[in-house]
């Protein structure tokens, strides 16, 4: 193991800064980790909730001070339970662990579903450094759960932020992918990057694919060591925690398992829904 992986997988015991509802299922917690400070868009941290569980969360934001922000989801006991954190709280961080999204300084098409939007906003923050005024597509079910759409105009400014809900309650009705199309049609781009749920990443794989884009999205799998050891992010020959979380076109397109399988708790091959 390098030095820095080694000096990253050290658990870190860190104080929540403070927590703030986004939508009604999820929260955007913040706490100080100076290792953080080096992380990069596209990877993710081991947080521990003491007493409850450990949980692979996307990096969202991580200023020079350490201060870094994630997007939680309310899906279960570990989610619910950090949900319920405080200021003040404590919580463990190991981490930055895996890779992250290539910066381009093309003409980038970013396409979130759900909390998928937050590593790709760390993205758009990143590329509007390098010069890069990126284009967002965001998707969600509904309104209600359309998230950091605010910050996101921030960043890439109003024009440049397009939003889908499958129920049509705000923006394009459909899915964050068919309104991706809709938005190929009419503008070029030198890269798509994706985040979000896997059928939406292999639809936006066969996109990019069909008109020749380079292409990048970040993948989600049960993740236990996050440094490559114990097995439970395996996908086709690539670990996810160690070789991705961000994969390319080709990659992807090696993978026969990409939005189709994936991996229960106890290793068992399961249909992705
Ligand atoms: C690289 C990566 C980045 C992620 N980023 C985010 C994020 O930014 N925001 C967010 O809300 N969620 C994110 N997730 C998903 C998050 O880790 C799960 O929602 C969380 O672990 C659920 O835990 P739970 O106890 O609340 O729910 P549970 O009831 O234990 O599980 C609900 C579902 O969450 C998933 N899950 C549970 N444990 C894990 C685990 N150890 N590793 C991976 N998936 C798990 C499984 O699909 C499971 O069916 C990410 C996952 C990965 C792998
Ligand atoms: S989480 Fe253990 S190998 Fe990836």
């Amino acid at each position: 193991m390098s030095a820095w992986l080694t000096a990253a997988n050290k658990l870190r015991v860190a104080r929540i800064l403070g927590s703030k509802v986004e939508t009604p299922t999820v929260r955007v917690i913040a706490f100080r980790d100076l290792l953080c400070r080096r992380a990069k868009p596209g990877q993710f941290i081991m947080l521990w909730i003491p007493g409850v569980d450990e949980i692979p969360l996307s990096i969202l934001d991580v200023n020079d001070d350490g201060i870094v922000m994630v997007a939680v989801k309310r899906v279960g006991e570990a989610t619910q339970a950090l949900h319920e954190k405080r200021s003040g709280d404590a919580i463990g961080i190991r981490g930055p662990f895996g890779n992250s999204f290539t910066i381009t300084r093309g003409k980038a098409l970013l396409v979130g579903g759900g909390t998928g939007i937050a590593p790709l906003l760390f993205l758009a923050k990143k590329l509007k450094m390098e010069g890069v005024k990126p284009q967002f597509i965001a998707g969600a079910k509904t309104k209600d759960e359309l998230l950091l759409i605010n910050q996101l105009r921030d960043i890439c400014g109003a024009e440049n932020v397009l939003a889908a809900t499958e129920d049509g309650s705000y923006g394009f009705k459909g899915l964050a992918t068919q309104l991706m199309e809709k938005t190929l049609v009419n503008s070029s781009f030198d890269i798509i990057y994706a985040c979000g749920p896997e059928p939406m990443l292999r639809e936006a794989h066969n996109i990019a694919g069909r008109r020749n884009l380079p292409f990048e999205a970040s993948l989600e799998r049960i993740m236990r060591c996050a440094i490559g050891i114990c097995g439970s992010c395996v996908i086709g020959k690539y670990r996810v925690c160690r070789d991705g979380p961000v994969f390319n076109y080709e990659q992807l397109k090696s993978v026969e398992d990409f939005g189709r399988w994936k991996r229960d708790f106890d290793g068992k091959k399961i249909p992705i829904q």
